[in-house]
């Protein structure tokens, strides 16, 4: 034992003359690797001059000689160590390419590399001869991924070359050892290394192998979990930030043991870079002594394998007991909505306060048009020396160092951003404590609890804090609502190009708010993200889409450094996850969305536009929704007959009779007014009533397209009413609408103009009762319903149409949806008015004689 501990007293010794190591390659002596003190004599991990990723920082020029930097394409790759004068450690995935080995030849080993920029002077250039790669490697997550690289020529060693020291197979490195990462790779997820290019450093600690496995055993990015393979060492921490990323892979991580470094792994892969609960995973170099030493075999000199000193306890067990310790969010904690720690108040001399939100211990992101300046001129405003940031629990206001507008000049409102950076950075705790920002693939589930919170400049609306919680609405109904007319819905892990909110409470009258803008937190497993920001609505309503901040993620963390990007943490997708083929929102009319109603509809979907016209606490009608504050309903049921008066009625909406849908999302309006077309003669089969106030759109009240004219062929059709008046569960009966022709045929004489027969499919006649004047429907080819007429007094077959009323629809309810005629084919003209002579007499049975048309005409045709 004693002499091991002698030994690296020994090397220092002999350090000095290591810059003839090449010569002395051919020396006899060290032919021999079983020889310890032989072998040793081939110095490897120690830096000199000894002077001296993400989270990282510029390594000291030569303090990682044995760093080198593989090239491809003439860029860097992948990193690499030295670990004898021909030979280069790396990982095998960097040269394997969906199996197949990449050829040596592209590939070459740029030696004693600092900053990657311009000339590389000092540093020097090997061509690779042979890639060798172990025959059980297959891809990353399966291990073995480790790769040698023979040189064509043995590398220059000098100062600033020389090679690692690796251990041996009953190498152990002690769990929490402090280690070092070192590369070119990126910075954080999606940011390169920026120029100059120096190489960084990063400390991390080993973990064990139950630490890390508890970790990875806990879903985390994308929902995943891993299986820890033997050969796989974890290092790094569970509350992540520092990391290996893109770029480093192939490096090494080396522990100082006795006074040299030992290459212990070799950047392999991680779950994104510097996430929490995910730590990178790197080769366990020691697994592959033999491995190494086979490929190695009879190249003189070959790698060093010291002893370690001193040497572990045998027959002790590797301690599996490590308690787990996982990290949790470090952001987004709030004591209570409307509390937010993150709330940030930026005060700019002369103009009213601004607020925004701390997204790290250093920065606040804000609108960028708080700052006129900014967008006045190029330059940072002259006066930031004057400007104060106002956080909770902090005594003093924080003075401002840096105002960085968006990346994109424009700031249209979807980026109306801009980042402050703080003089000082403040110490995180329960308050200040930075809000959390969603990665890109974000996916907030539909009927995630929202609030929506201040942004921008504006005063408090007293006691309206209630009026600002909110469930998010399903990307379909989002995008279909307020997106733009026959977009492709983003499916779930594609941003979305908006988030909706539907509010808990309904829209109190009058009240305009007080803010430039809005925010949108998020709660995901009680950890709040910003998720939206949005300017003012100009109807004075409350904001419905948000554009959403996890598109910025990038910029933020580009600027920052450091912001809190924080993973998802509710999984629970439902129906519309799984929903694959995908979906096109319906066409719209120029008032925007109609008729929408997803497909196929899930369980409790509802009717968005059937109402429940509750006349004088009696009869209740059936009625549509046709515009924000219109309802349409059949005359005879609303009215009684002669009676002018307006009646006590109340129309509810986001009903389905029995079904539990929640209080919230029902709507009840009291009706102003009755209108009715100018008729001569008939009284009107259709009525508008107009609605006490107007309602917000949303599933579950949503106005209905019209039917412009024609009959509309292909589409499908369903009178749409109750079973039973008295539970009001809605139920759909199919039919089909005749051509005016057999119509008129079927009940010569006795039809007002503008009346359509139906003929119910099969089994489907009894379906909806008719007292409520159920509606007929179609959907049409692009997926919206349309209204297209309403049933007469007491009949189960005739509906008045809506199209001839179009006039006085459009004139009395401005927002009517009607689509335009073009989409609709209507009926050629049919040849005179000649009925079949046998269909007047069997019109007793309108059943029977439109059995015989049909036979006519089949013959006929
Ligand atoms: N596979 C990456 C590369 O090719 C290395 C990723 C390391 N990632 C991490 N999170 N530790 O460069």
């Amino acid at each position: 034992m004693s002499q091991h501990l002698l030994l690296p007293l020994a090397i220092l010794a002999i350090s000095p003359i290591l810059g003839a190591f090449q010569d002395s390659a051919l020396s006899p002596t060290q032919e021999e690797p079983e020889d310890l003190d032989k072998e040793a004599g081939r110095d490897c991990g120690r830096p000199e001059p000894s002077g001296r990723i993400m989270g990282g920082s510029d390594a000291q020029p030569g303090a990682w000689p044995w760093q080198v930097s593989l090239h491809r394409g003439g860029g860097h790759m992948c990193g690499g160590a030295l670990i004898a004068p021909s030979w280069v450690l790396s990982a095998a995935h960097c040269f394997v390419t969906n199996g197949t080995l990449e050829p040596a030849a592209e590939w070459s080993v740029v030696l004693g590399v600092h900053s990657q920029d311009g000339p590389l002077d000092g540093a020097h250039v090997r061509a690779v001869a042979a890639i060798l790669v172990p025959d059980n490697y297959s891809s990353v997550d399966r291990g073995a991924d480790v790769a040698l690289l023979r040189l064509a020529s043995p590398a220059r060693l000098g100062p600033a070359v020389r090679p690692v020291c690796l251990p041996r197979a009953s190498h152990r490195f002690a769990h929490g050892t402090a280690c070092w990462a070192t590369g070119w790779g990126d910075i954080q997820e999606t940011d390169p290394l920026p120029v100059p290019w120096v190489l960084q450093e990063v400390k991390l600690r080993l973990l064990g192998e139950a630490a890390c496995q508890c970790l990875y055993s806990r879903p985390g990015p994308f929902n995943l979990t891993f299986q820890l393979l033997p050969g796989m060492l974890c290092a790094g921490y569970p509350e992540g930030r520092r990391d290996t990323c893109q770029g480093d892979s192939g490096g090494p991580l080396v522990c100082k043991e006795g006074g040299r470094w030992f290459q212990a792994g070799i950047t392999s892969f991680g779950f994104g870079c510097g996430r929490r609960n995910r730590p990178g995973v790197f080769t366990a170099v020691a697994s592959y002594e033999a491995w190494i030493r086979e490929q190695v075999l009879g190249s003189e000199p070959g790698p060093a394998f010291p002893t370690q000193s001193p040497q572990p306890q045998s027959g002790l067990p590797e301690p599996t007991d490590e308690n787990c310790t996982i990290a949790l969010p470090e952001c987004g904690k709030a004591p209570r909505p409307g509390a937010w720690p993150w709330e940030a108040q930026v005060v700019v001399p002369g103009s009213r306060p601004c607020y925004g939100a701390l997204v790290s211990e250093s920065w606040v992101l804000a609108p960028a048009s708080c700052f006129p300046s900014l967008i006045s001129s190029d330059r940072a405003p002259r006066d930031l020396d004057a400007w104060r940031v106002l956080l909770p629990s902090r005594p003093r206001a924080e003075q401002v160092a840096r105002l960085v507008p968006h990346e994109n000049a424009s700031w249209d409102d979807a980026s109306n951003l801009a980042l402050l950076q703080l003089r000082a950075p403040v110490n995180l705790s329960a308050a200040p404590r930075p809000v959390c920002l969603p990665h890109l693939e974000h996916y907030f589930l539909p009927g995630s609890r929202c609030r929506l919170a201040r942004w921008g400049r504006g005063e408090p609306a007293p006691g309206a804090s209630s009026l600002l919680e909110a469930e998010l609405l399903g990307t379909w109904w989002c995008h279909c609502l307020y997106g733009s007319q026959g977009a492709s819905v983003p499916p779930p892990g594609v941003p979305p190009q908006a988030l909706c909110p539907a509010y808990q409470e309904e829209e109190v009258e009058g009240r305009c708010w007080n803010y430039s803008h809005w925010s949108l937190l998020c709660r995901e497993e009680g950890t709040w993200f910003l998720a939206g920001i949005r300017d003012f609505p100009s109807d004075c309503l409350r904001p419905r889409a948000f554009y959403p901040l996890q598109t910025h993620g990038s910029w933020i963390s580009h600027v920052t450094r450091g912001a809190y990007l924080e993973d998802q943490l509710a999984w629970d997708w439902g129906p519309e996850g799984e929903e694959t083929e995908t979906q096109t929102c319906p066409p719209y009319t120029e008032h925007g969305a109609c008729g929408l109603r997803p497909e196929p509809a899930p369980m409790g979907v509802l009717w968005p536009w059937l109402a429940e016209v509750h006349i004088a606490g009696e009869q209740v009608c059936t009625g549509i929704l046709v515009g924000p504050d219109w309802v349409l309903a059949a005359t005879h049921c609303v009215l009684r007959p002669g009676s002018t008066t307006v009646p006590y009625i109340e129309v509810y909406l986001g009903r389905a009779g029995a079904s539990p849908i929640p209080q919230s999302r029902q709507v009840s309006r009291l009706v102003t007014s009755i209108h009715l077309p100018r008729h001569l003669g008939l009284r009107p089969p259709l009525a508008l009533l107009e609605l006490s106030s107007r309602v917000e759109p949303s599933p579950s009240a949503l106005p209905i397209c019209l039917h412009p004219g024609g009959t509309p062929l292909g589409a499908s059709c369903w009178v749409l009413g109750w079973k039973d008046p008295q539970d009001r569960v809605p139920v759909a009966a199919a039919v089909s609408i005749l051509t005016p022709r057999l119509c008129h045929c079927l009940y010569q004489g006795i039809l007002p103009p503008g009346t359509l027969c139906v003929q119910y499919a099969e089994g489907q006649e009894d379906r909806c009762e008719v007292t409520s004047a159920p509606p007929l429907l179609c959907q049409t080819e692009g997926g919206s319903w349309v209204l297209v007429g309403m049933a007469i007094r007491g009949s189960q077959e005739l509906f008045a149409a809506i199209s001839p009323e179009e006039t006085w629809i459009s004139q009395t309810v401005g927002e009517a949806h009607f689509l335009t005629p073009s989409g609709f084919p209507h009926w050629l003209p049919e040849g005179g008015d000649l009925c079949p002579p046998d269909l007047a007499s069997a019109s007793g049975s309108p059943r029977a004689a439109l059995f015989l048309l049909l036979l006519i005409s089949l013959t006929q045709g």
